[in-house]
């Protein structure tokens, strides 16, 4: 595998609005970002992925975008972007924007033209259909629930929207849209960023001519993926906007990418590939149900480990995944991993180290450092993210008591992961000196990064250890490149693999509350990484405690 500038790093993403508030007006912004950047740099990250600021009408946080050439006030100014580019480039940090160009929002001025005149040049930007009384041109049901199909304002058309209303889809068969992506990439790559996390991309290639598929849910709709699946041509449009942007930076890019088909690896994240790397998806969408996450199976440590591995033979050497507990679309990765009960700062540690030491390139999302839970809310009142309240409405039309349509959302709502950073113990978690836009998770008091900084035994301590032992001159060759193989595969609750390259290491996680005792198949030299203060080992037989994780030198 050829070496990559990136291959070695360590990346974090930052959601902006929840990240610390300089102004006091309750919305996290980039001067705050700034005035954070020591902290991340002391934790030893490189490399900061912001979720979108861009100007926007917040109606999905920012993943609508009105200005791909502004940055919206709430999150303060151009000057402050650059400065924040300059700043992390003094640390030797790479800065990512993220890339949201399935569509844009309605609020755009492309939108707007397409609505004085659909039959002009930006009607072609989007997807606009004739509006027929009683019949939608499909019967796709948007990710945030009905039908994808809006009345386009003021005319006699309709505009196709995969996600909210107010994002309508960009047609990307239009080469006069992709000429303006390219440009408007082109132009941030110009101002130094490091590159791009790439949203939602596998829906830029819609099934033509568009059509119906079979319904599956009450609502005589059908899901997307239906449709996505049928869809092929997508990589000719990856191919060109790599070729016309990235590859002359030498820049990165992450991609969001859902349901890629196996013998698709190599052309997504191979030598040249349209990404540099993609996330791993197939812990988080482990479990998921057609009907809705009221009716989703939740996950076990044995499955999670068979959902890791399976990802790690994918790739092979193919190319370089990107791992995740977490992200801002998801639920909090130790309440979703570590079984009901026992979240506690060990298991959160070993669910760390276990996703750590996977190849590839570690992402650790806000707050995730620090072991951040999800949040107990107490009504749906509580919560603001659009795909939550549609999720409690579709558990309620199935027939669940709002209780339980409740309990869907505690466990899969996107705010679990967007609630303010907890900063420190005093009051709005020390994320805002006004009233937050979400209210912190209560846990503040006793989760907080103030009482973790300076605490050898914290969880974010223990990330700090991690991320040195991936940087170590030793250890690091084999670490980022060396094989992985699963050792024990079919032990019940315990997780361990071997990496192997000048090194040979093991890692070894008992994924239970119970002690558990394993058998070395050589002497070890070294313990690398321990979340206790002892191992006990008899000969080569050695007992876990509750959760322990051992990275051992064999
Ligand atoms: C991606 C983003 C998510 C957003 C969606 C639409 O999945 O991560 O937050 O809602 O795309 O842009
Ligand atoms: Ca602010």
């Amino acid at each position: 595998m050829n070496k990559k500038w990136w291959h070695d790093k360590v990346a974090y993403q930052i959601y902006p609005k929840s990240f610390y508030d300089s102004n006091g007006d309750g919305i996290g912004d980039i001067p705050g970002i700034i005035s954070k950047l020591d902290y991340l740099q002391d934790l030893g990250i490189d490399i900061i992925w912001l979720s979108p600021c861009y100007r926007s009408p917040l109606a999905d946080q920012g993943y609508d975008i009105s200005d791909y050439y502004d940055i919206d006030p709430r999150f303060g100014t151009m000057e402050d972007m650059e400065r924040l580019i300059a700043e992390a480039k003094k640390r030797n940090m790479y800065i990512l924007m993220d890339l949201v160009v399935n569509h844009c929002s309605d609020e755009h001025e492309w939108f707007k033209k397409a609505c004085e005149d659909p039959d002009g040049k930006y009607g072609n930007f989007f997807y606009l259909r004739d509006k027929k009384e009683g019949e939608l041109p499909t019967n796709w049901r948007s990710y945030f629930g009905g039908p994808v199909w809006e009345d386009l304002p003021g005319t006699s058309k309709q505009y196709l929207h995969l996600f909210h209303k107010k994002q309508p889809d960009l047609n990307w068969e239009n080469p006069e849209v992709r000429e303006e992506i390219y440009k408007n990439i082109n132009w941030w790559l110009d101002k130094g960023l490091g590159g791009f996390r790439i949203d939602a991309i596998i829906n830029i290639k819609k099934a033509l001519p568009l059509r119906d598929y079979e319904p599956d849910r009450v609502d005589g709709l059908s899901s997307v993926h239906k449709m996505l699946a049928d869809a092929s041509g997508v990589g000719t449009f990856l191919g060109e906007m790599r070729d016309r942007t990235f590859k002359k930076y030498d820049a990165f890019s992450v991609g969001e990418v859902f349901n890629e088909k196996e013998e698709e690896l190599p052309e997504f994240i191979g030598e040249n590939g349209y990404f540099s790397t993609m996330f791993d998806f197939n812990e988080t969408i482990f479990g998921g149900s057609e009907k809705g996450w009221y009716d989703a199976a939740p996950i076990t440590p044995d499955d999670y480990k068979k959902c890791c591995f399976e990802t790690q033979r994918k790739i092979g050497d193919i190319g370089f995944v990107s791992n995740i507990i977490e992200n801002h679309d998801e639920p909090r990765g130790v309440s979703r991993y570590i079984p009901e009960g026992d979240c506690c700062p060990e298991s959160k540690k070993m669910l760390a180290a276990l996703n750590f030491m996977l190849r590839g390139l570690p992402f650790i999302y806000q707050g995730q450092e620090l072991g951040m839970e999800n949040v107990p809310f107490r009504s749906i009142e509580e919560v603001d993210d659009i795909s939550s309240l549609d999720e409690y409405k579709v558990a309620l039309e199935a027939g669940c008591t709002p209780e339980e349509a409740l309990n869907a959302v505690r466990r899969f709502s996107r705010d679990n992961a967007r609630t303010p950073m907890q900063w420190t113990s005093g009051e709005n978690a020390g994320f805002t000196t006004g009233e937050p836009w979400l209210k912190p998770n209560p846990n503040y008091t006793s989760i907080n990064a103030a009482s973790q900084e300076n605490d050898p035994d914290s969880v974010r301590s223990f990330y700090k250890k991690l991320i040195s032992l991936r940087k170590n001159p030793e250890y690091k060759e084999t670490i980022v490149y060396g094989t992985l193989e699963p050792l024990w595969e079919d032990r019940h609750n315990l997780m361990a693999y071997y990496r192997k390259g000048d090194k040979t290491l093991l890692v070894i996680g008992n994924y239970q509350r119970d002690m558990q005792s394993v058998t070395l198949p050589s002497p070890f030299r070294k313990i690398l990484l321990n979340n206790y203060p002892d191992m006990t080992a008899e000969g080569l037989t050695v007992t876990l405690h509750s959760y322990q994780i051992l990275i051992l030198e064999l």
